[in-house]
């Protein structure tokens, strides 16, 4: 099985915390890796604002996500997650570099052809679920279609619900629904489309432990037996290690992947990568070319307040 984050380049580190990946390396413009990658960035730079206030959220970033893989992200608050995923689903704009979903170079579209491709191509999880209240629960998973003007695959529908184990809650609306179920809905509604991919940012920072192990094992089932391909933003080491291989995220640059994580390899990771943090710090500074250098983070803080951190049960299944 081949590896899920790709990487290049060192991490903002004054020694680089890992050793660049073999022959199919990420971005390779045109690669094999490149062939089978669900999107992919390259050479992806993201700058907010201009002038003195000007942020650089990603820089120079060369990633792939293979097909039928899910692929965790990690890293301190700030440190470009979200920028990544928006810019990798056409949410956001990029400064410069270039993103593919599939074989489309998204600079290439209209904005009416980038619409489309969000709807038809692309499934986006939001931390808050999202869901439209008024509509029931099995309305807001086939939203996506209706808008589209598309009538559900019906055996595929079923699949999907039956998966997300909401038969028996399609006629309720969200607010008579669970933290874990709406979020559910919101996985059901991202994989209703069959998309090229589904991004799905934090789906488990607002859910108790238990909601959380439900919805990271429906995005798990989605991989293994539908053959989706599931890209997580994370703060949470047990949450990780439902995927396949976690690519870790600092200051705008990957800088570290675990493939076949376990939430003990990910939470030694994480302490690894502040340990190399601190000692940078402490040798003079980030790296010179980054304009606001980021405080020091201790693993706890990798942790956004409030998130829920003890997944218990949840684990590789
Ligand atoms: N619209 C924006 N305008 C200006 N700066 C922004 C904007 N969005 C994000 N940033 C900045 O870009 C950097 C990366 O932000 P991003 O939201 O991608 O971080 P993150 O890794 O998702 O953090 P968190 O874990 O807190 O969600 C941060 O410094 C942030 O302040
Ligand atoms: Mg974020």
């Amino acid at each position: 099985m081949s590896r899920a984050g790709r990487i290049s380049g060192a991490g903002p580190q004054a020694e680089p915390v890992m050793s660049p990946e073999p022959s199919d390396s990420a971005g390779a413009a045109g690669g094999v890796a490149g062939a089978a990658a669900a999107a992919r960035a390259e050479g992806l730079v993201k700058i907010y604002g201009s002038g003195q206030t000007a942020v650089t959220a990603l820089r120079n970033i060369d990633v792939s996500f293979p097909r039928g893989h899910f692929t965790a992200i990690m890293g301190p608050s700030g440190s470009g997650k979200s920028t990544l995923m928006h810019c990798l689903a056409g949410l956001d704009t990029v400064t410069s570099g270039r993103v593919y979903v599939g074989d489309v170079d998204l600079s290439k579209l209209s904005d009416k052809q980038l619409t489309q491709l969000r709807r038809d191509r692309v499934g986006f999880v939001f931390q808050q679920f999202n869901l439209l209240p008024t509509l029931t629960a099995a309305e807001n998973i086939t939203l996506p279609l209706s808008i589209a003007g598309r009538k559900p695959d019906q055996e595929w529908l079923r699949a999907v619900v039956d998966a997300v184990g909401l038969a028996s809650r399609l006629g309720h609306r969200p607010a008579e629904l669970s933290g874990g179920q709406q979020q559910r809905v919101a996985c059901a509604r991202a994989l209703v489309t069959r998309p090229e991919i589904v991004f799905a940012d934090e789906p488990t920072g607002n859910l108790d432990s238990r909601s959380g192990a439900e919805v990271l094992a429906f995005l798990q089932r989605s991989v293994r037996e539908f053959d989706q391909t599931v890209v997580m933003v994370t703060h949470d080491p047990t949450a990780a290690s439902f995927s396949d291989e976690v690519v870790f995220l600092a200051d705008g640059q990957l800088v570290d992947s675990i493939p076949n994580p376990t939430a003990e390899s990910v939470l030694e990771r994480m302490k690894h990568l502040d340990d190399l943090q601190q000692e940078a710090s402490a040798a003079g500074g980030a790296s010179p070319e980054a304009p606001q250098p980021q405080p020091r983070q201790s693993p706890d803080e990798w942790h956004e307040a409030g998130q829920e951190q003890d997944h218990g049960s949840a684990g590789r299944v």
